[in-house]
């Protein structure tokens, strides 16, 4: 009796390994450094949520936010040798990667953001997705955040206003050559670090979109905040071409078909947010918000526009052309 309960136990065990488990599932884990309820933590949750409900049983995503896996200087790295399969970096931070997706980093290229749409969704700006092809990362699709405003403890409406004083930057050569000239010291940092960079006194000022600024907490620790116009903090979501090659070809064209759709969805986010988190840091009585008026604005452009010239060459003169294009 009890041989033939074991022989049941044995066999019971059996079926069980033979069963196919997640081990035939893809896992697609997507590292990101923001908080969940920003436009990219919303965006990368949601993208989750639709491929586990479409891709049952065949797909499976694991997201990590707030920098838990990796920073932004990490992940591209571990796309490449397989420790994550998707991210999405500040357009600002593909430099070693390619020196074309600088043209996201010029100040006052687009004058709003359907501008910016439209060259993105442009063949030159199509192109770019794959610019990074031959160093093994591939784009999958542009995701927004919102315009950049700068930060400090004094107000700052002129370019004179920085000078002498040191901003946080994301690794962005043309960020460091920008605010070079008019005087603004560099300190490039992961966004994880920024905080406590502003707490500590470390860095006077910083840039960055309104939702990443409410939600890291950043006007509890900087008292002025000017809207400059100047950039937008935009983001390219990429895997590895290895990863994405070795995917049957309906997965791949289910998952391009979601994130079309989360894309979509990401861009009605980063604007309700970027409207719902300014007011809400306006509001909050702890700061002061400087909006520029057109002639102001000139005089930051005047300012920082030159540095166009600077990395005319490395991003290509048609390709700022095309941006330019986009405007009308
Ligand atoms: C992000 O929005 O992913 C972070 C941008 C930054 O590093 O400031």
């Amino acid at each position: 009796m009890s041989l033939l309960r074991s022989a049941v136990a044995a066999i019971g065990l059996l079926l069980v390994a033979v069963q196919p488990v997640a081990a035939d599932e893809i896992l697609i884990r997507f590292a990101h450094v923001v908080g969940e309820r920003t436009p990219k933590g919303e965006g990368a949750t949601l993208f989750k949520t639709l491929v586990e409900q479409r891709l049952a049983g065949r797909v499976r995503v694991e997201v990590y936010p707030r920098s838990i896996k990796f920073n932004d200087n990490q992940v591209l790295l571990a796309l490449l040798l397989g420790d994550a399969e998707m991210a999405a970096p500040s357009l600002a931070k593909f430099r070693t990667y390619t020196k074309k997706l600088q043209i996201f980093d010029l100040p006052f290229l687009f004058k709003d953001m359907e501008a910016l749409h439209r060259f993105q969704a442009s063949p030159p700006g199509r192109a770019l997705l794959d610019s990074m092809e031959e160093r093994g990362i591939k784009g999958l699709a542009y995701w927004d955040n919102g315009p950049r405003v700068i930060s400090a403890n004094q107000p700052l409406r002129r370019p004179e206003d920085a000078r002498g004083l040191t901003f946080r930057i994301e690794p962005s050569s043309v960020f460091h050559a920008q605010w070079s000239r008019i005087g603004v010291n560099t300190f490039p940092m992961a966004f994880k670090q920024v905080y406590d960079a502003v707490r500590e006194g470390l860095v006077k000022g910083q840039e960055n979109a309104w939702s990443n600024i409410y939600s890291r907490k950043l006007h509890t620790v900087h008292r002025y905040f000017t809207e400059v116009g100047h950039t937008y903090l935009g983001y390219m979501v990429v895997t590895s071409s290895n990863f994405w090659n070795s995917l049957p070809p309906d997965i791949r064209t289910e998952l391009e078909n979601i994130l079309a759709e989360v894309t979509a969805e990401v861009r009605r986010l980063a604007q309700e947010k970027a409207i719902a988190n300014r007011r809400e840091i306006a509001e909050s009585g702890q700061v002061t918000v400087m909006t520029l008026n057109e002639a102001e604005r000139d005089v930051w452009r005047q300012a920082l526009m030159p540095v166009w010239k600077e990395f005319e060459a490395e991003i290509g003169k048609d390709l700022i052309d095309a941006a330019v294009a986009s405007n009308q």
